[in-house]
């Protein structure tokens, strides 16, 4: 099993703050957001990591993370032994474009798929250790649900479809027909590759991750997990960055 982190992008929704800096190098707590997500990676038993990142920002990431041994400053413990590479994406073409990059890098194995920007209380280690053929998604409920890729459950709560940002990516949906966001941790089968090859561009221009999702879902092959304990998405708001550094010292993340 090896590990993918997600961190390009341009974040214009965090306005001022990432107007020279990667939105993953911000500060969340203590630490550069991307540390979470390589800390859950390495909670998983993940050792070898592909982030790619974007061409004005690989530099400083090799500078932060080097080959993925890297020690703190305060004590000299080890915070990851992780074997990194990186790739660079030098246009933004949606998170499955970026999957898709990992074809080489992942060379059969499963792929453990991370959002830079998401920040997790758990690391899920158990439903990641148990997890089966299929792929595996996790979700939370969310009170905004236009702003993410949101499950479809029929009568029985099978999951049949997922729905990207409703009515604003995804127009066959005015409005979002659940509030169960599907969260940026993804586990995927070696075919994942296969299913990115088949993808066309959405009305936004993008590869959708969630359109690879939903083919999983519907083939019956999509395993659904509710995430433990809270979820966020750090690349929303820039208030949210001091907001969830504060609930990191209260709670601890990647538990
Ligand atoms: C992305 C995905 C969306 C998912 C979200 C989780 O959205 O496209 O399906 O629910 O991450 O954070 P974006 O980061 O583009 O808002």
């Amino acid at each position: 099993m090896k590990g993918l982190i997600c961190a390009g992008g341009t974040a214009t929704r965090l306005e001022e703050l990432t107007r020279v800096t990667n939105k993953h190098l911000l500060p969340v707590g203590r630490w550069p957001m991307v540390y979470y997500p390589l800390q859950l990676l390495q909670r998983l038993g993940v050792r070898e990591v592909l982030l790619v990142t974007g061409q004005h920002h690989a530099g400083q990431f090799i500078d932060l993370l080097g080959n993925g041994h890297v020690r703190s400053r305060m004590g000299d413990e080890p915070l990851f032994d992780l074997d990194l590479s990186y790739k660079v994406q030098v246009e933004a073409g949606g998170i499955a474009q970026v999957v898709g990059m990992a074809r080489d890098f992942a060379a059969g194995e499963k792929l453990v798929v991370c959002l830079g920007d998401n920040i997790f209380e758990h690391a899920h280690a158990d439903a990641v250790e148990s997890w089966g053929d299929g792929a595996l998604v996790f979700v939370k409920e969310v009170p905004d649900p236009e702003n993410f890729g949101v499950v479809v459950y029929d009568d029985a709560m099978n999951v049949t479809d997922i729905v990207e940002k409703a009515g604003r990516v995804d127009t066959r949906y005015d409005a979002p027909p659940s509030n169960d966001a599907v969260v940026g941790l993804y586990c995927y089968p070696p075919d994942v590759f296969e299913i990115i090859d088949g993808l066309a561009p959405s009305s936004r221009g993008e590869l959708e991750i969630t359109d690879v999702n939903r083919v999983y879902a519907q083939r019956g092959d999509l395993e659904v997990r509710r995430v433990e304990g809270w979820w966020h998405d750090g690349g929303k708001h820039w208030a949210d960055l001091a907001d969830v550094g504060r609930l990191i010292e209260e709670t601890g993340a990647n538990k």
